[in-house]
């Protein structure tokens, strides 16, 4: 999208998905998220018009998809690209004041870095569930579930699953192994994994060569949203090397 538009949809998107903002007091985050659909409604014609080398054009120019399907690709581009790596990386600011060892441990072997970065995905969960439904009557942990049935996975709870993760609560910059579900599993697993953990490491390793300590100004404001697990706020200051 045209770079002047991001800031205002960056607004919606938080709004339409990261619970009630007291900024937007006119929309409800429904209409938050209908404006977003008009945006690229627009935007798609505009692009049917003049094609360029953007996402937007590579998908219409696909010929597969109707116009519709990418309209919702936008949408979820949108989504998952904004409402999850900015939790992530806010929250790699709390795991560096709460766990002051990691920048340290960090600069002295940075070949750690790409665990470090699994395991700021993990620790944040950014994404708290993904929703499926039933496609035969059947049997998970000692649930029923029958055929049809709405089946939600908390993938925050998973990720602090004792049985899986020795002690859970606790941020190991060389988790090994780390088989979170951060990014989901299976045939909708993450597009963006792999820019996410671009962003993340690229975010790591300056810090860690950078800062010495990462502290808070004041205790961390977390979102109310059942959907996203991530902070309103987290006000730091930073000593820097
Ligand atoms: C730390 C950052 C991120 C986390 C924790 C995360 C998490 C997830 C999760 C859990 C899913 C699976 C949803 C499901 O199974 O229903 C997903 C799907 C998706 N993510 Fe991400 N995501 C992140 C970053 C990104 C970025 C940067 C982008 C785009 C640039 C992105 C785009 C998408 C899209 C388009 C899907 C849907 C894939 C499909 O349905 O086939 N995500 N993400």
């Amino acid at each position: 999208m045209p770079p002047a538009d991001r800031e205002r949809l960056i607004e919606l998107t938080n709004h339409a998905f990261g619970g009630h903002d007291t900024g937007f007091d006119k929309m409800t985050p429904a209409e938050a998220h209908s404006e977003i659909l008009f945006y690229f409604y627009e935007l798609i014609a505009e692009r049917e018009e003049n094609p360029g080398t953007d996402l937007v054009s590579t998908l219409l120019a696909d010929g597969r998809l109707s116009t519709e399907d990418v309209l919702i690709n936008c949408d979820n581009v949108l989504i998952g690209g904004n409402e999850t790596t900015r939790h992530a990386i806010t929250g790699l600011f709390h795991i560096c004041q709460r766990f002051p060892e990691v920048l340290g441990a960090l600069r002295a072997d940075p070949g750690l870095l790409d665990q470090a970065v699994e395991e700021v995905v993990r620790w944040t969960s950014p994404a708290m569930h993904v929703l499926r439904v039933a496609t035969e009557d059947c049997e998970i942990g000692g649930h029923e579930f029958t055929k049809g049935a709405p089946v939600v996975a908390w993938l925050s709870a998973a990720n602090r699953d004792a049985r899986r993760f020795t002690q859970p609560h606790r941020y190991q910059h060389d988790r090994h192994p780390n088989r979170h579900l951060g990014f989901g599993n299976g045939p909708h697993h993450c597009l963006g994994a792999a820019l996410a953990r671009i962003e993340l490491r690229e975010l790591l390793r300056q810090l860690s060569q950078e800062a010495r300590a990462v502290s808070l100004e004041s205790e961390p404001q977390w979102m109310r949203s059942n959907l996203v697990q991530g902070y309103s706020g987290l006000p730091v200051s930073i000593d820097w090397r």
